[in-house]
């Protein structure tokens, strides 16, 4: 136990833990079960959980070591900050119009092919100078930290040429460096086939033999993704790239089955890719193999909930199948324009029948395997990072019930308080 102990939060009504299986994936059951400890602290040193339970069994554990600052929770619900492995998070503006050109009947698919959708955006964040995009992209994040969100995914995608790629890449690592989230690159230069190329394999081409490479020199990222679907990337292409992407050594994730069932679940479980996202459309078979599987299935709720759809990923089928269930918000543009994760969790929880219990997992423990961060993030557990949200409420089911509301009165990172909602001192005996 070292002498000063850097922060000593206590008097949660409800810890949730999250705390896993040895450091398996929660399937079945076992995603049900939050960890839950009532009249619970947790003490952190340099930035790591140095103890976490009942208030007594932490300041045994403490002993007579001095404590730097201590917080009292109050009685409120203290969990796990949420990790969103799923983002585009860097872009351009949104593209309102095209919610309600949904809403009147248009497809995603149709409002692509009429210059919209993610070319419009990639037109724009080819334009934009680089130092103005990550600015813009570092106050999206400070926003998504307001909400509890304390490690994200970021995909590349909006260039789909090199230089734009590289550039977005860039920015996407700088976002990592100064702000206070954890940040994951992906490199999804096969996001679309941009316009300008007369035949869609001379772009794939391209992203196998001079993109990837590039990418992989420049260390800019740790996974590689394709958007496999109906008139962007047939399976065919999709498996080409994920193997190039294979050799120089990024971890494979496929936005599969999203719009139109190609098979992309059943690839990713084939190549052992670290996630299948979206499965909006999952064949049974895909189901079966990826509960058979380590792939986790990123599920993006929010996504169905942007494109006014009203079909929503199977949760319950792949939950039941065995898979490992994560949730994201696919914070975009487009089809998402939401980056709140307890948006996402009250969508998971009403519209896929998931329990609040299962989604708080799937949004925290399991989404950190999605993104390779599952020793270090995403359960309150000795030895992993201090993420950590104090919110305002009494029982965690309130915060899918009560949609809508940021409830977080505290987002800590690292063991540090990165933001505080104004005026947080005010108490009441009933939620408010
Ligand atoms: O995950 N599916 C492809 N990409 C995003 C959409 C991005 C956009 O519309 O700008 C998605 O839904
Ligand atoms: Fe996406």
């Amino acid at each position: 136990m070292p002498e000063v102990i850097d922060l000593l939060l206590r008097g949660a009504g409800q810890l949730l833990t999250c705390r896993g299986p040895s450091g398996e994936l929660k399937r079945g059951e076992g995603l049900s079960d939050p960890g839950l400890v009532r009249g619970a602290s947790i003490a952190v040193a340099d930035g790591k959980v140095l103890a976490a339970g009942t208030d007594g069994e932490v300041s045994d554990a403490l002993g007579g070591a001095s404590i730097a600052r201590e917080i009292d929770a109050g009685g409120r619900v203290v969990l796990p900050g949420w990790v969103d492995p799923h983002t585009h998070a860097v872009f351009s503006r949104y593209r309102a119009d095209e919610y309600e050109a949904r809403i009147r009947g248009d497809s995603y698919l149709e409002i692509e092919r009429r210059g919209g959708g993610i070319k419009r955006t990639v037109r724009e964040v080819r334009e934009m100078d680089e130092e103005k995009l990550f600015e813009i992209s570092r106050r999206r994040l400070l926003r998504m930290l307001e909400h509890g969100t304390t490690t994200v995914e970021i995909k590349s995608g909006y260039g789909l040429d090199l230089e734009t790629e590289l550039k977005m890449l860039r920015v996407i690592a700088r976002l990592g460096d100064e702000t206070p989230l954890d940040v994951v690159p992906t490199f999804m230069g096969a996001h679309q086939k941009p316009p300008g190329y007369a035949d869609g394999a001379v772009y794939v081409k391209a992203v196998i033999d001079e993109m990837i490479p590039a990418v992989a020199k420049a260390g800019l990222a740790r996974f590689i993704d394709v958007f496999c679907e109906e008139g962007v990337f047939d399976l065919g292409e999709t498996r080409a790239i994920l193997e190039a992407g294979r050799k120089h050594r990024f971890g494979l994730k496929i936005h599969a089955d999203e719009i139109t069932y190609l098979g992309g679940a059943e690839l990713a479980a084939e190549l052992g890719a670290i996630s299948a996202e979206h499965l909006i459309r999952i064949s049974k078979e895909g189901i079966r193999r990826l509960g058979n599987s380590d792939t986790v299935a990123v599920l993006l709720p929010g996504t169905s909930f942007g494109l006014a759809s009203r079909t929503f990923a199977p949760a319950r089928e792949l939950i039941d199948a065995g898979a490992a269930v994560a949730l994201a918000t696919d914070f975009n543009p487009g089809s998402a324009p939401s980056s709140s994760m307890p948006l996402t969790i009250s969508i998971a929880c009403s519209q896929m029948r998931m329990t609040p219990a299962e989604a708080v997992n799937a949004a925290t423990y399991n989404a950190a395997f999605a993104i390779g961060m599952n020793r270090e993030l995403g359960s309150i557990e000795i030895g992993k990072k201090a993420d950590i949200i104090v919110y305002d409420v009494e029982d965690y089911r309130e915060l899918p019930s009560r949609a809508g509301l940021n409830h977080a009165l505290m987002v800590i990172k690292k063991g540090k308080v990165v933001w505080e909602r104004e005026g947080s001192r005010v108490r009441s005996e009933v939620g408010l």
